[in-house]
């Protein structure tokens, strides 16, 4: 009989380390490292006889992809659901991975599909109460509450289902492992059980991971490198939106992001997320700026709103959400060297409307105005949006996918288009917008401030 062997697993990061130690050197985390024993089998080792095939050889297949119901879900994915997929949807608690699930199957169900829906979490009249609020209940739905891996295989086998939802991945458990269900080993077997059962019986698995602290999903590494997408979901709890993302996608970019809201029957997509993160746009209060901006191949205009008032205290406060603090920091270190503008006495509170996380550098610029226009108090001319990147010598650089950020704000009624000079050829003239194009900061500030243009 061979023996078990004992090994001590850090519950953070997955690290393995012969003996108990109180801090992981990998993820430095303090007492995360947990025993887990490993049941040895008295299996024969397999020992592999296929050749390796010529690539060329290889047929392609079908990849006939399948709507998830969701438009938005299916651009995130890349264009729908591949049979035999693993998909992995992360969250922290209560944002509606559980709702959002639910009603993929329900949308599934009433074209006819199979799905089980497995749930470790809440009971069956649980479930049956949330998907009457979100929809229609059609036969092909199947509820299961059960933990155990081995038993969720066996049914899924009786019942063929072309798509299943594990919620959640944590809750699994495999018996025969001793460590208990949550723990890395646990979720990392459940995991590749699952994986290995989808992709031998072309079933799609959709699995709901929780987040840690650290707003990763827990049990992190080995889920990401087991399933085919990583998609986290998240939002504000403030806000009613929701926006879930590709961290990794086989069959996809992970450039795309998908939109919805949050209502009282479930989720609903947003086609036009514009109208949705923006005020009106018009005769906006000084510190207002209107950007441009991108997130995939799909552009959408933010509100930025800049607050400059002198600091009580003497460092001065930068007080930003949505945005990156040390890039805010870092705009208003460059105003001051290279406008003039005395910032190291004031507070700057900067907050993006709608509560949408920004990233990219052509925002730079909208920042910059945004907090001139509040600490001068003087607004932005009617109707004008701005984009462009900001580098430290005060010198305002192109930006990627000008064309679709001009079309969109031409779109939603704008007027007037404030945008690095380099980029200006690339803009056909007849889009029902006024181009103005800055090459320096303070030609960007002449020309966008209201009124400010003969100083
Ligand atoms: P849930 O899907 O349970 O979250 P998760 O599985 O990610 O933990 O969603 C929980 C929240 O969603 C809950 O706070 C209530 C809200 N909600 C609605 O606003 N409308 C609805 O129709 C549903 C089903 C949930
Ligand atoms: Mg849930």
């Amino acid at each position: 009989m061979a023996k078990d062997k004992v090994q001590f697993v850090c519950q953070e990061c997955g690290a393995v380390y012969p003996r108990w130690q109180g801090r992981c050197n990998s993820c430095d985390a303090w007492n995360s490292i947990v025993e887990e024993v490993i049941k040895k089998t008295n299996k024969k080792e397999h020992i592999p006889s296929g050749m390796p095939i010529h690539l060329k050889d290889i047929e392609e297949g079908e990849f006939t992809r399948c709507s998830s119901g969701f438009s938005e879900m299916d651009r995130v994915l890349g264009g729908g659901i591949i049979p035999g997929s693993t998909i992995l949807v992360g969250g922290s608690p209560g944002i509606g991975k559980s709702t959002l699930l639910l009603q993929i199957s329900l949308k599934l169900a009433e074209r006819g599909e199979k799905v089980l829906y497995v749930t470790g979490e809440e009971s069956e009249q649980q479930i049956k109460i949330r998907a009457k609020r979100l929809g229609e209940i059609h036969g092909g739905l199947y509820l299961e509450t059960e933990t155990n891996t081995s038993h969720i295989l066996a049914s899924a086998s009786n019942l063929k289902p072309g798509f299943i939802v594990i919620d959640s991945i944590q809750t699994m458990q495999n018996p025969e492992l001793s460590s208990i269900p949550g723990s890395i080993s646990q979720v990392r077997a459940a995991a590749q059980e699952l994986v290995e059962f989808a992709k031998k019986n072309d079933i799609v698995v959709f699995m709901i991971g929780h987040i840690t602290k650290g707003g990763v999903i827990a049990g992190p590494k080995v889920l990401e490198h087991t399933v085919d997408g990583v998609f986290y979901f998240e939002g504000d709890s403030n806000h009613e939106y929701r926006i879930i993302r590709a961290m990794k996608n086989r069959y996809g970019s992970t450039n795309e992001l998908g939109i919805f809201e949050m209502t009282s029957s479930g989720l609903r997509e947003v086609d036009n997320p514009s109208e949705f993160f923006m005020s009106s746009g018009e005769n906006m209060g000084p510190g207002s700026v209107i950007i441009p901006a991108i997130e995939g191949t799909r552009p959408f205009l933010i509100e930025i709103q800049a607050l400059v008032t002198p600091s009580a205290y003497g460092i001065p406060q930068r007080v930003v959400t949505g945005l990156n603090t040390k890039r805010v920091s870092l705009l208003c270190a460059l105003l001051e060297k290279r406008v003039g503008i005395p910032l190291g006495t004031q507070d700057v509170f900067l907050n993006i409307v709608g509560g949408v996380q920004i990233e990219e550098p052509a925002i730079d610029l909208g920042v910059v105005m945004a907090i001139v226009s509040s600490f001068r108090d003087i607004p932005l001319k009617n109707k004008l949006v701005v984009c462009g990147e900001v580098g430290l010598n005060g010198e305002i650089r192109p930006v990627s996918h000008i064309p679709i950020r001009v079309k969109e704000s031409a779109r939603l009624g704008f007027k007037y288009f404030l945008l690095p000079h380099k980029n200006q050829a690339e803009i056909s003239k007849n889009l029902g917008i006024s181009l103005i194009d800055a090459d320096s900061l303070f030609k960007a500030f002449r020309e966008g401030l209201a009124g400010s243009s003969k100083q």
